[in-house]
């Protein structure tokens, strides 16, 4: 049976928070598919502060022309203060109508999610969340755009540094990045055979980590590679390293943090395909009559999530993994 479509004449579209590659691609896809049915779209600059501060143009199947192979977003992003008042989301949903707006796809993470909940719940405005992010700990979707990418920039840097850990017969310590999350930091140590990972979802006992690499000596490994995630409770690769470089001294220990890298970079194939599915998919859920949803892929389908489910718990790490990670380190 065909499905009754609502009528949705001009919507807007903003990326938000940390920027993740493949932000592009979904600009791109929630554009193509709204020209294509007809639906007028505006781009707001600069997340959510552009929508308060009217940043806010009009966009064609045009304007988004040799964008999708690009890291970065078009529309800029930015974390407003502003819109996390109520008189900042009133000034943004004052905007959503002055532009005759019928809804919003908001691209970002977790952060973003919660603003557009709120917008969508104080002001009734039609909401659809599409998750991109590298920190990949958004539920409701199997991956966030911006993972696979950074993930193997990540990854590639690791190899690159194993090269010069081994010539020189050193213990490195490298930071991936994860706030709060650690998928980059257990599959980059999954990936690249590190010796140990550290993750903000696991307790690290210092000792233990110290027993586990004397432990490494003694098999005579040459080399040796710890990824930490930024948000362990160690506080990160430096200061895990002030901890225990003196027990290691004869591995001549270096810290590398990979930092802000990690989200830059064409995204890869994965992550294009990805975006452009949500991106299509976020304009049709809006088209059907979904609002204060997010658009995730589960299991190879398109999957709708309340807004207010997606940003109730973080996706957690799956532990099969971290017991392999340890298996075959
Ligand atoms: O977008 C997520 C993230 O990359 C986190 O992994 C990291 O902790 C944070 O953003 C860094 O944010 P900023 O760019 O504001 O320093």
């Amino acid at each position: 049976m065909a499905q009754h479509l609502i009528d949705v004449e001009t919507i807007g579209v903003l990326t938000s928070g940390g920027d993740s590659p493949g932000m592009n691609a979904a600009v791109r896809a929630v554009v193509r598919t709204a020209s294509r049915s007809n639906i007028n779209v505006f781009g707001i600059r600069h997340g959510y502060f552009g929508l308060i501060n009217e940043e806010i143009d009009k966009l064609d199947t045009h304007s988004v022309s040799n964008i999708i192979q690009r890291g970065g977003t078009m529309l800029k992003t930015a974390r407003s203060e502003e819109f996390r008042t109520k008189e900042g989301r009133t000034k943004a949903a004052e905007n959503l109508k002055k532009y005759n707006m019928d809804a919003l796809v908001v691209i970002g993470g977790d952060g973003t999610f919660a603003g557009a909940h709120k917008l969508s719940e104080e002001h009734d405005i039609n909401v659809v969340g599409i998750p991109a992010t590298i920190d990949n700990d958004i539920i409701g979707t199997d991956e966030t755009i911006g993972y696979d990418s950074a993930l193997n920039t990540a990854l590639d840097a690791i190899d690159k540094i194993r090269d010069t850990a081994d010539a020189h017969e050193r213990m490195f310590l490298v930071e991936v990045m994860g706030r709060d999350t650690g998928f980059i930091a257990l599959e980059t140590s999954i990936a690249s055979g590190a010796e140990i990972a550290l993750l903000p979802e696991e307790l690290t006992h210092v000792d233990e980590v110290k027993k586990q690499l004397q432990t490494m000596l003694k098999e005579q490994r040459r080399s040796s590679l710890v990824v930490v995630a930024e948000g362990d409770e160690t506080g990160g690769a430096i200061k895990l390293a002030e901890r225990i470089k003196d027990d290691f001294s004869q591995y001549d220990m270096r810290v590398c943090i990979l930092g802000h890298i990690q989200r830059g970079g064409a995204p890869t194939a994965r992550d294009r395909v990805l975006a452009s599915r949500l991106g299509a998919s976020a304009v049709k859920v809006l088209r059907e009559g979904h609002t204060d949803v997010m658009v995730g892929v589960v299991n190879n389908s398109i999957k709708i999530t309340p807004m207010r489910v997606a940003i109730s718990k973080k996706k957690e790490i799956d532990h099969t993994l971290v017991e392999l990670a340890k298996l075959l380190r």
